[in-house]
């Protein structure tokens, strides 16, 4: 397994996502066990990307509950009427909020988020798990964000779903 992160100095965005995908596509496929390659999940988009909070949260009974993450404490289970999170969960779609100060019922495990994505993993139409991304800056996110992070999502799915 690669024990370092190839990464491309002042890489845009895009190259970053088209650089770290083949490295966790490698990194993942040395492992089999779930855990061990959220967290290394969470490590490469942590490191490649910055942002402010990264992590999964894993779908069981009926809520959501904290995964592997790099960044500040989280709150640890989500209800599904509840937060971003809840929201991608239920709607079974990726969910990008501009401004999580406008989003009824977001749930706050910082103030210093103002921004998120939150992607979903489905599998035999089961939401297994999302991954959520918070950033300090406003309207931090787009479609090719989710584009990428979705593909991520693929990676995940074809190796452990
Ligand atoms: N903001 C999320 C909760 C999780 S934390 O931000 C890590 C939400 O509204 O679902």
């Amino acid at each position: 397994m690669a024990e370092k992160l190839i990464l491309t100095a002042s890489a845009t965005r895009t190259q970053r996502y088209e650089e770290l995908l083949p490295q966790l596509k490698a990194v993942i496929s040395s492992e089999s066990d779930l855990i061990a390659n959220l967290a290394n999940a969470a490590a490469i988009l942590k490191e490649g990307l910055g942002f402010f909070w990264i992590g999964f949260y894993r779908m069981m009974e009926g809520e959501l509950v904290l995964g592997p993450f790099q960044g500040p404490l989280a709150c640890t289970r989500i209800a599904l009427d509840k937060g971003v999170c809840g929201a991608c969960a239920t709607q079974k779609r990726t969910i990008i909020v501009a401004d999580v100060n406008q989003f009824p019922g977001h749930i706050a495990c910082s103030s210093l988020s103002q921004s998120e994505i939150v992607v979903p993993l489905i599998a035999d139409k089961e939401v297994k798990l999302v991954l959520d991304i918070d950033s300090e800056e406003l309207d931090d996110f787009s479609e090719v964000d989710q584009l990428y992070l979705e593909q991520l999502m693929d990676l995940l799915l074809a190796r452990h779903f």
